[in-house]
């Protein structure tokens, strides 16, 4: 079977590692295990006490409480905790899916958003529900989401806060989502990621999770709590039916998640405010040298203020980001992800906003441009 190049992955697998400046990572600055136990207030010693063995396939009853506990409606038992975020978004496709099925999907988009659904049920069954781009915003509009759906839709996919746009809906057209899908019988699946990371002046949103008994939210700790290594994510799925066909995928995926993960994946949830405004902070600050950069470049780069989450998607007055992308990263060192891979244009560029050195990137592409 021939799948789709995981091109965003395929990118970073390339440069991520030898590229010294990077305006464009999704996630935010990490922590040493040692921050993190300190930050928890759990002595350091007690990792070295954990033992090796298998941890339950759903997850263990702790972590899943700790989870739980940070929704306002979810039980531990409608939690699954999976080896990797990422895994939750092929374990749904898998899980859910029938053939005849139907799925529309908010685009630009990861690419995991898109292609495993269409790997699953079949290029033709997805379609594509795509951000609009407004004066100085993004929207989306519900009519021609409602233009998308057939009897045969059995998903919904989105993502909010918004990666790569930052696009995050009202507390009411949220609402208004949920209850369209569940009107319909469509399972709403969230990916939730950079849950949290709400700008100053953006009204927040709950999680999916509880304002939809029929939705299925994906969260994890890579993005809001800068802790992609410890690669923990979890399913929130109310369906009982569903959760079990759910664990019943995982059997043949990861199983179960690394023990030293979910040590560490409790630690973070009692340090979450601290790691999470630790994020925001850094997110407002590095947001504001991105205005005023983007503002001494008029004409070349078009800027949306993003709403929320860690990234934005800005207009770059070049025939191909992507070409001049591998250009940047071989000759400056610099990284630029264009908007292509993310199913957006190749004259938009995503960046992140979340990494302590995105002045110094800043900087070393203002150096660039100056030169041109
Ligand atoms: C929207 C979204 N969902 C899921 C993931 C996957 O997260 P992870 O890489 O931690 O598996 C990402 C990663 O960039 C993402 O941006």
């Amino acid at each position: 079977m021939d799948i789709a190049p995981f091109e965003t992955e395929q990118f970073f697998a390339r440069f991520e590692f030898n590229t010294p400046w990077q305006l464009c990572n999704s996630d935010c600055e990490t922590v040493t295990v040692e921050e993190l136990m300190s930050l928890a207030g759990i002595p350091l010693d007690d990792l070295g006490r954990q033992r090796l063995g298998y941890t339950p396939s759903q997850g263990g009853p702790a972590l899943r409480e700790a989870i739980a506990s940070s929704y306002r409606s979810v039980d531990p038992d409608e939690v699954v905790v999976l080896g990797t975020p990422v895994e939750g978004i092929y374990l749904l496709a898998r899980a859910l899916l029938e053939p005849g099925d139907e799925v529309v999907v908010l685009t630009p988009a990861y690419d995991a958003l898109v292609n495993l659904f269409e790997h699953v049920a079949g290029a033709d069954a997805v379609r594509r529900w795509r951000l609009r781009p407004t004066a100085d915003s993004w929207a989306l509009d519900l009519d021609r989401l409602d233009a998308l759906l057939t009897p045969a839709t059995k998903l919904l996919v989105v993502n909010f806060p918004h990666n790569p746009t930052g696009f995050l809906p009202s507390p009411g057209w949220h609402r208004a989502l949920a209850e369209l899908a569940e009107a319909r019988g469509i399972c709403l699946f969230c990916d939730e990621m950079y849950f949290g990371l709400v700008h100053s002046g953006t009204p927040p949103i709950p999680s999916t999770a509880d304002v939809s008994a029929h939705a299925v939210v994906l969260s994890g700790l890579s993005k809001t709590f800068g802790l992609p290594g410890l690669r923990c994510g979890w399913l929130v799925v109310r369906d009982p039916n569903l959760r079990a066909r759910l664990i019943n995928w995982k059997h043949y995926t990861s199983i179960c998640a690394p023990v030293l993960s979910e040590f560490l994946a409790r630690a973070a949830l009692q340090a979450r405010d601290d790691l999470r405004c630790r994020s925001i902070e850094r997110i407002e600050s590095n947001l504001a040298l991105a205005e005023a950069f983007f503002a001494r470049w008029p004409g070349r780069f078009e800027w949306r203020r993003p709403m929320a989450g860690s990234t934005a998607l800005v207009g770059f007055d070049v025939p191909s980001v992507a070409a001049l992308s591998e250009r940047l990263a071989r000759e400056e060192g610099l990284l630029i992800q264009s908007a292509a891979m993310l199913g957006g244009d190749d004259r938009h560029m995503r960046i992140g906003l979340g990494r302590d050195n995105f002045g110094a990137a800043l900087e070393r592409f203002g150096d660039w441009l100056g030169r041109q």
